[in-house]
């Protein structure tokens, strides 16, 4: 497998196992950073910095890129934090340690790109999303079958073909927004 920074991967993996807690490191992360790439994304949201790994994915081939990002949990931003240091990527990340909720219905910009990678995904940050995100922009979404084995509410809505395209590949949908 082409993993990058298959350093910080086993760092979560070691994190998860002595705070006992859900921050998988994001499986497909080697996609991340060509997606970035590609859409020259110079707005990124990420839901669930977890330890910052996918965040340094999607800015590994994107010098110009800017990602917000938000975690509720303290620790695992702090944690995050120092990890971006090592490896230089600090000054484009800005983080909010907050329920991602009530960060979503305050921001007003336009992203470019938005990657949810949060626990279950849920409609109404969908909603926020459709917002958030430019015409054209690209939308990733992970643990889509985490609760419903066939996405729910959410999945149903990314296949609607009037407002997005999407594709799926194991628990994730890439969707740009037609709208
Ligand atoms: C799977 S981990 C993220 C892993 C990270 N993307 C990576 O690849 O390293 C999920 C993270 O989402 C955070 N989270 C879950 N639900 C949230 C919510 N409603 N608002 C903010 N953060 C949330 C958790 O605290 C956890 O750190
Ligand atoms: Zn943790």
């Amino acid at each position: 497998m082409n993993q990058p920074f298959p350093d910080v991967f086993q760092e979560c993996i070691k994190h998860r196992s002595s705070h006992l807690c859900g921050a998988y490191p994001y499986a497909s992360g080697e996609i991340l950073s060509p997606l970035s790439k590609a859409i020259s994304a110079r707005k990124i949201l990420e839901v669930g910095t977890g330890l910052g790994y996918s965040t340094l994915c999607l800015l590994e081939s994107n010098p110009l890129g800017e990602i917000v990002t938000i975690d509720q949990d303290a620790t695992h931003v702090a944690t995050a934090k120092k990890i971006w240091e090592q490896h230089g990527y600090e000054k484009q990340i800005t983080t909010y340690v907050e329920k991602a909720e009530d960060v979503l219905s305050r921001l007003s910009e336009q992203f470019d790109l938005i990657f949810f990678d949060g626990y279950v995904p849920q409609m109404k940050m969908l909603l926020q999303f459709e917002k958030l995100l430019r015409k054209d922009g690209i939308l990733v979404t992970t643990n889509l079958f985490l609760r419903d084995e066939k996405g729910g509410k959410y999945l149903k809505a990314l296949l609607d073909r009037k407002k997005w395209e999407t594709g799926i590949f194991s628990d994730t949908a890439i969707s740009t927004k037609l709208i």
